[in-house]
């Protein structure tokens, strides 16, 4: 099938690969002309796990191409992907800047009949919109058939999940499309499920509110076993085997981040005060996460009262392991905390430096390697857990802090490691070591 995929960003792209791998014909149009030309180079912009691999096949095979000309991208194409970012606007609402403007490209170039495919997360109803407007700005007269095709991929294992992902949802209330867009999926090997249009939109929304829910239910639930003396690794486990629960996602932590829950949270709120239906278990979930990302720096002030001039080395910055992203990561508001009252911060990330120093205070120092970070550091707060933060022995914090003092806002440790180490250990929803 001849396919064009609209955006470049992690889910056009990954898109476009995996599309072309599974033995489509497909081009990537992306209008940032220079990302456009690392591209047809086989280089990647984003760090996900075995995309170059995927890419630098599917490009020498002729499977996949990049073009930041639209008529050349949709020319012969069948289907047409959009993929372009929907941001927060101020209010909470998706920003739809790009989808519009992807809307009036495709209208201006488009020579054949189409059916139109949304992978951007858009409000309920959108689709229906893009339809009428591309139709309204058609040169030529074609016919257009519109379909929603969520997705559901973490960042970081983007590429695993598309051939491994739970389910694919396609949604559009035209029967030709749902046929076409069944067939092109079943490359993937995932259970598909079939919805009218405005259903497939709404999944969306509804799976990420749920899993935030779950997030900030768990947190919760970490905080008040703190308090009365109970361990969340083992409620967690508890709840978790009940199969109804499930025991995947209960990680307590300081809070969700990055380019998908917090924003389509609040997306989803601001669709229900448009539609007059207020959402207030929704509105809790947002406020507990903003609560919970103070939690590891509260633990800290209220133990050390003074940290003017205390050397706190932070470890992980990324708002989740194995990505750079640092979209709505915790390290944000944490780093700035931290330096209000006058810490001293030095930060390290495997991967995510680069993209922090756009991000976080000039103040913030970087360092090459956990000991670097942490040599003579007065404390330690872990923020992301990163596999090699994790395997970083506790013991080895005495050989380069004085007196070491872990504050953990990811729980990577257990608390036996934790007292057969020596070290002072703060976690979430356990008891404190000391
Ligand atoms: C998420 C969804 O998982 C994906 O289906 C959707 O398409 C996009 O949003 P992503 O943002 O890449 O993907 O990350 P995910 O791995 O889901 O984690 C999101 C946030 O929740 C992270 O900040 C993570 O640290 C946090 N989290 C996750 C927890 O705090 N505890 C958990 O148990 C799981």
């Amino acid at each position: 099938m001849e396919i064009s995929v609209i955006g470049t960003g992690y889910v056009g792209l990954v898109t476009g690969v995996c599309l072309a791998h599974i033995g489509n014909e497909v081009t990537c149009i992306d209008i940032d002309k220079e990302k456009v030309n690392t591209l047809k180079k086989g280089i990647s912009p984003i760090y996900e796990e075995g995309l170059t691999e995927l890419m630098e096949e599917n490009i020498k095979n002729g499977k996949l191409n990049f073009t930041s000309d639209y008529k050349e991208g949709l020319q012969g194409k069948k289907v047409v992907y959009i993929a372009v970012g929907t941001p927060q606007s101020d209010d909470g609402s998706a920003d739809l800047t790009f989808v519009n403007r992807a809307c009036e490209s495709i209208a201006q170039n488009l020579e054949d009949d189409v059916i139109i495919v949304t992978k951007s997360t858009v409000p309920v109803g959108t689709n229906e919109y893009i339809k009428q407007k591309i139709e309204m700005d058609l040169k030529k007269e074609v016919n257009i058939k519109i379909a929603s095709n969520p997705e559901f991929l973490r960042q970081g294992s983007a590429v695993y999940d598309t051939f491994n992902g739970d389910r694919i949802v396609i949604g559009s209330d035209d029967e030709h499309a749902l046929e076409l867009l069944e067939k092109i999926n079943e490359g993937f090997g995932l259970p598909i499920l079939k919805t009218d249009l405005r259903s497939a939109e709404m999944i969306k929304y509804a799976s990420n509110a749920f899993l935030a829910t779950k997030i900030s239910f768990i947190n919760e639930m970490a905080n008040l076993s703190e308090k009365i003396g109970a361990n969340i690794d083992l409620v967690a486990k508890g709840i978790g085997m009940d199969k109804r629960i499930g025991e995947n996602f209960l990680n307590a932590g300081i809070g969700y981040g990055g380019s998908c829950f917090p924003k389509d949270t609040r997306a989803i709120i601001s669709i229900g005060k448009q539609a007059d239906y207020p959402m207030p278990i929704l509105e809790n979930v947002v406020d507990a996460n903003e609560r919970q990302r103070d939690i590891l720096v509260d633990k800290v002030l209220n133990s050390y009262k003074d940290i003017h001039g205390k050397r706190i080395a932070v470890l992980g910055l990324a708002f989740k392991p194995n990505t750079d992203d640092m979209r709505e990561a915790p390290s944000i508001s944490v780093t700035e905390k931290l330096l209000e009252h006058g810490a001293i911060i030095s930060a390290y990330d495997p991967v995510a430096i680069d993209n922090a120093k756009k991000v976080l205070s000039s103040k913030v120092t970087y360092a090459t390697g956990i000991e670097e970070a942490i040599d003579g550091a007065d404390l330690v707060l872990i923020l992301t857990e990163w596999a090699e933060i994790k395997r970083f022995p506790l013991e080895n914090y005495k050989a380069y802090m004085a007196k070491p003092i872990i504050f953990d806002g990811r729980n990577c440790h257990s608390l036996e490691a934790a007292r057969a180490s020596g070290v002072e250990y703060h976690s979430i929803g356990r008891p404190s070591i000391k």
